[in-house]
């Protein structure tokens, strides 16, 4: 049995697209488990590019199964479209998707409320993708939601569409958020979607268990990262699902004891995108020089990422959660050129230590990151492919993570493409993944 779990340890946009994809050469299935078409995961093959939307990545390998979950929130016309754009550049989709009968369905009555949230005076604004994903999420949790299974039942459908479409109305009328939605348009529209993806559902909870009685091995793909959890991350500045270690679970219907490994991935410093605290942020000019070197610009949105140092403290608490065997550590190239690189090793709040993670953004905010700073390696470590290559200094910023986080670093990235990437020989990663 191998089943496992590849997920973001900061706040998204990790390079985990670039590792699953890598990884999934070595396993049967990818799953995803959460979120929505918020992810934008990229992937290089050679020159081409590919950003990874909803579709879990594997797909870009003929011979692989992937499988949306019921975890997820989907906008078909999205998916649709990102399926005719890969079937365009000669990817084959439609017979090696699943998605599953329980996931659910985001209409555009989900981007309009997504302005109560973002746009009204008073409310804080999370900086969120614009896409519906916690509006749609809102509705799933209050029982309202329309499922995939639903959107196949066109009885069941109008039925639940008409009556969600009317309390939307209802509320974005009240609350002055209310933009022309042309409702029977809309709904047609679903219902050629629900005929196009119809030949793709299945039960995927069923299907994966099968996988696993028949000895197949699946990779777990996370979207947005650890602290973008609902549960664990930086609340109220979090996306809408368990983006964590557990979502794995319940967004695919995948009992815990089928689950053989947990592999964080961790760029060798910080970004965020949106708002919310972020204790290592550096405003001065290495913040930007970092935006510039790693190209620190949103798969999704485009916006800047905000950029800054490594944060041990966070990296602890993520491990701890998502219980992390192991930890790939991504863009290590990005930090070639500085002389010093200073790495976040604990928290104070005034004159106290913080040892722990605090729960609410408001400490967050008065954390003081306690830095040590190490020496630059200075030159590039760009596409290297062996841990030897690495250059003392760069070894030396690894041992440091590794021995502070506590979680062991089993593979490097050193660029966008597969074969940028070191794995440690003897890792635990190497017995996960290999
Ligand atoms: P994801 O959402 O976690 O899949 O990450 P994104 O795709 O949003 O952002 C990661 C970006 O970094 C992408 O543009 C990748 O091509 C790029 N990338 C991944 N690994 C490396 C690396 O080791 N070095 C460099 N220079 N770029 C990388
Ligand atoms: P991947 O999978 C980075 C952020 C948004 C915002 C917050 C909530 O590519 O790592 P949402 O639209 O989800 O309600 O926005 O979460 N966010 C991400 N940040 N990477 C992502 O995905 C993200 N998906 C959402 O910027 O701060
Ligand atoms: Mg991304």
């Amino acid at each position: 049995m191998r089943n496992v779990i590849v997920l973001g340890s900061q706040w998204g946009d990790e390079g985990k697209g670039k590792m699953v994809d890598l990884f999934s050469e070595r396993f049967d299935l990818v799953v995803r488990y959460q979120g929505g078409h918020n992810a934008g995961h990229t992937v290089f093959i050679g020159e081409r590019k590919f950003i990874l939307k909803l579709i879990p990545g594997g797909i870009l390998r003929p011979d692989k199964q992937v499988v949306i979950g019921n975890g997820l929130v989907i906008d078909p016309a999205a998916l649709l479209a990102e399926i005719d754009a890969l079937e365009a550049a000669g990817v084959q989709v439609s017979k090696s998707l699943f998605i599953s009968n329980r996931a659910h369905v985001l209409l555009p009555a989900h981007r309009m409320m997504e302005k109560m949230s973002e746009g009204r005076a008073g409310r804080v604004s999370i900086g969120t993708t614009s896409r519906g994903i916690g509006p749609c999420y809102e509705d799933k949790t209050a029982r309202r939601g329309i499922r995939i299974a639903d959107l196949l039942d066109r009885e069941s459908f109008r039925a639940q569409y008409a009556l969600l479409m009317e309390e939307k109305v209802t509320v974005a009328k009240a609350l002055g958020i209310y933009e022309e939605l042309e409702l029977d348009r809309t709904r047609e529209e679903y219902e050629r979607f629900a005929e196009r993806i119809r030949p793709m559902v299945r039960d995927t909870a069923l299907l994966l268990n099968q996988a696993i009685a028949e000895g197949k091995t699946m990779l777990f793909e996370g979207a947005q990262g650890t602290m973008l959890d609902i549960d664990h991350g930086t609340y109220p500045f979090v996306t809408s699902s368990n983006a964590s270690a557990g979502g794995a679970c319940t967004g695919t219907g995948v009992p815990p004891t089928r689950i053989t490994g947990v592999i964080g991935v961790s760029k060798a410093y910080t970004t965020r995108v949106g708002a919310g605290p972020f204790p290592t942020e550096s405003l001065d000019g290495a913040g930007d020089q970092i935006r510039k070197r790693g190209n620190e610009f949103g798969a999704v949105t485009g916006r800047p990422r905000r950029c800054g140092w490594f944060d041990v403290p966070l990296l602890r608490y993520s491990a701890a959660i998502n219980g992390l065997d192991s930890l790939v550590i991504t863009k290590l190239d990005v930090l070639d050129e500085f002389d010093n690189i200073p790495v976040c090793v604990g928290y104070r709040i005034g004159k106290q230590e913080v040892a722990e993670m605090p729960p609410t953004v408001k400490e967050i905010a008065r954390v003081e990151p306690v830095y040590e700073c190490l020496p630059g390696w200075k030159q590039s470590t760009f596409g290297m492919t062996t841990y030897d290559q690495l250059p003392l200094k760069a070894k030396e910023y690894l041992a440091f993570v590794e021995y502070r986080t506590g979680v062991e670093i089993g593979c490097v990235s050193t660029g966008p493409e597969r074969n940028q990437t070191i794995v440690k020989p003897g890792s635990r990663f190497q017995a996960l993944i290999l």
